[in-house]
């Protein structure tokens, strides 16, 4: 029988060159982390439903909404092996999912999270029936467009006059047409899109 739902009870490899992030389920070992990575303002301020400040409290609370949420929302921690880095969740599971991240500043910049962005998704893909992902994001924010747009998001929706939040989608179809191409490292990618140019 299929696995049809989604959790986070298995530890995923991103399989770029240095394998650096392992996606796991959250836990209270966490806490620490959260609180100093999300706590960062520079994280924080695209982050609309993070609170700010970001207190022990909050990052308890996380968890245990999530544990109440299963099935309907899923989150994974990205660890690089020294402890949590970062967070990849999917909410509405029942219905649409949408995709949600952040990685602590420190670790911006090096592809960590157009990897484990994309894993997340194949997880996804490969263990419900969802038919597409959506996400919203701020126009003002490039980084995370970038990894929207190396996952294989398009625009579904563009901000509307006054305000800046774009909606993007990924269908299931276009995610493993692209699969291939995906799973592979920075440098393939690279290559990749050189050749669309
Ligand atoms: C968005 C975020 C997760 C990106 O993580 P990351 O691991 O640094 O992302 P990656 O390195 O995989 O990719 C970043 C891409 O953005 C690009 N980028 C980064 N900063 C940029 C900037 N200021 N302007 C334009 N592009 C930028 C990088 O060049 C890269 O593009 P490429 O793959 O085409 O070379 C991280 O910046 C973050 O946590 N931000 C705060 C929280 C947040 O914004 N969450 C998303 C809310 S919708």
């Amino acid at each position: 029988m299929p696995d049809r739902s989604v959790d986070a009870h298995t530890r995923w490899k991103t399989p770029g060159a240095g394998a650096r992030a392992t996606l796991r389920a959250p836990r209270s070992a966490d806490i620490a982390r959260l609180v100093a990575l999300a706590g960062d303002p520079e994280v924080a301020r695209h982050l609309e439903r993070l609170p700010h400040p970001y207190e022990e409290v909050h990052a308890r609370t996380w968890l245990t909404d999530l544990e109440r949420a299963r099935g309907r929302e899923v989150a994974f921690a990205l660890d690089d092996g020294t402890g949590l880095i970062g967070v990849i969740s999917f909410r509405t599971l029942d219905e649409t999912p949408e995709i949600g991240y952040w990685l602590g500043r420190r670790y911006w910049g090096q592809g960590i999270m157009s990897e484990a962005a994309r894993l997340a998704l194949g997880r996804l893909f490969e263990t419900t029936p969802a038919s597409a992902v959506t996400a919203r994001v701020s126009g003002s924010n490039p980084a995370s467009l970038a990894v929207l747009t190396n996952t294989g998001f398009r625009v579904a929706e563009p901000a509307r006059a006054g305000g800046t939040t774009v909606g993007l989608r990924l269908d299931r179809a276009d995610h493993f047409r692209l699969h291939d191409h995906m799973n592979g490292t920075a440098a393939d990618r690279a290559a990749q899109k050189a050749t669309q140019r």
